[in-house]
């Protein structure tokens, strides 16, 4: 695609072919503003650069930090249609692709059942019968029977688009490996129709919550962000930014309380989108003030675990007033009897608070478990499953891009 012409520095949004590409970092920043999402220098540039090179961005980080916002605002910001692919685990690659639209074909075999009769008619035998309408497959095989998937829709699009597969760490290996030949080539080969390949390079956004390494073949293809919580001014330009009718003055202390809480290493820390709710309650009460007990009551807003909240609760005293005594009936003692409801295990809660593998293994419990069963590489028990997701050989990106190759040849 050609770069967007730059005479004085200046481009007329909407009117030039290249009014979807940016003119620089700052255009990049403001367009995304307006939009109402604050980036920061790296992630605009990381956009910028996305734009220009025709590269995929990868956004790894935790949740609620604004990825897959991100993809929203760059179609909106750039006129482009968004496609979603939502990953999911056991996802077969056919939702993702493309399917034959069985219903269809089956309505046209029984519309024109008289032709395909007159077809077989004179067949000496079954053999013969099954030869003449093997011969028909394409009529039933082509592109109007194809029923296009985000992936292909992508692909085959007439239209510039912005392509969102959201929470790639989600899905497995296999389709793993269709997403490297597409990121890539930036085309599909339908073994029965042939190779599509892009009009347009698409604005590739891939997101992860980091639940499991992706294969570093992938990461290669990609211009690779991890996206953390925002710095305290940041994060307060955005809460303002949400009209959540919320004093200036409160949404700082919040935003600081908020970052707290982030400190204590939670099972889930409060993200964005967390503080933004949290700023509403807390203007819908008519809250005057930001004390302990006003926070302690709305603090199920933010906090979404019950251990979670036994900790946050101890440490809102403090963080509203650091010389603050911590109260007796919130204090040490008070946490166990509680906490086991979730149906496993918390034995590692404070020892890898937070991370990856606590959340892989908690976000989603089961998620290593059952569905594989049999499969290689992948194991019935829960916690050996847990294994493998943590650690991905480094091998394993081009493994899966052979065997991706093997099943879909170019
Ligand atoms: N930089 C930002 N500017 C404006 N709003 C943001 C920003 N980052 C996050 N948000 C808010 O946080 C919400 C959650 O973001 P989301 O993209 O869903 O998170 P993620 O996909 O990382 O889990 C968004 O809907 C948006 O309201
Ligand atoms: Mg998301």
């Amino acid at each position: 695609m050609d770069p967007v012409p730059s005479e004085g520095g200046h481009v007329t949004q909407q009117e030039t072919p290249g009014a979807d590409e940016f003119t620089d970092v700052d255009d990049t920043l403001a367009r995304f503003r307006d939009a109402g999402y604050l980036a920061d220098d790296r992630l605009a540039t990381t956009v910028f650069l996305q734009t220009r090179l025709g590269k995929p961005v990868l956004l790894e980080g935790p949740a609620g930090v604004g990825k897959t916002q991100l993809a929203e605002s760059l179609a909106e910001v750039t006129g482009r249609r968004l496609l979603r692919l939502q990953c999911y685990e056991g996802q077969d690659e056919t939702k993702a692709l493309y399917e034959w639209d069985y219903g269809k074909q089956m309505l046209y075999t029984q519309i024109l059942r008289e032709k395909i009769n007159q077809v077989v008619e004179d067949a000496a035998d079954l053999n013969e019968a099954v030869e003449r309408i093997a011969r028909q497959d394409s009529v039933f095989f082509s592109e109007r029977f194809l029923a296009p998937r985000p992936l292909l829709e992508a692909i085959s699009s007439e239209e510039p688009v912005v392509l969102l597969i959201d929470e790639v760490d989600r899905a497995d290996e296999a389709l793993e490996a269709v997403l490297l030949e597409l990121l890539s080539e930036f085309q599909i080969s339908i073994p029965e129709v042939g190779t599509v390949t892009a009009r347009h390079t698409p604005y590739v956004v891939l997101t992860s919550n980091n639940t499991r390494d992706l294969s570093a073949a992938l990461k290669r293809r990609c211009l690779h962000l991890f996206l953390d919580y925002p710095d305290t001014r940041r994060e307060l330009d955005i809460i303002n930014s949400k009209d959540t009718g919320l004093a200036e003055a409160l949404a700082i202390r919040l935003v600081e309380i908020v970052r707290g809480l982030r400190e204590l290493e939670l099972r889930k820390s409060p993200s964005i989108s967390e503080t933004i709710d949290w700023a509403r309650t807390l203007a819908v009460l008519g809250v005057k003030d930001l004390t302990a007990d006003v926070l302690s009551q709305t603090l199920n807003v933010v906090v979404k675990y019950e251990r979670d909240l036994e900790k946050a609760m101890r440490a809102i005293p403090s963080l509203v007033d650091p010389n603050a005594e911590v109260p007796e009936s919130l204090g040490r003692g008070h946490g166990h009897g509680h906490g086991h409801g979730h149906g496993h295990e918390h034995s590692h809660d404070e020892a890898e608070p937070d991370g990856k593998a606590v959340r892989a293994a908690k976000d989603n419990p089961g998620r290593h478990a059952a569905a594989y069963g049999g499969t290689k590489g992948r194991s019935t028990s829960g916690s050996e499953g847990e294994k493998a997701a943590r650690s991905v050989p480094a091998g394993q990106g081009s493994r899966s891009f052979a065997a991706g190759a093997r099943k879909r040849p170019v």
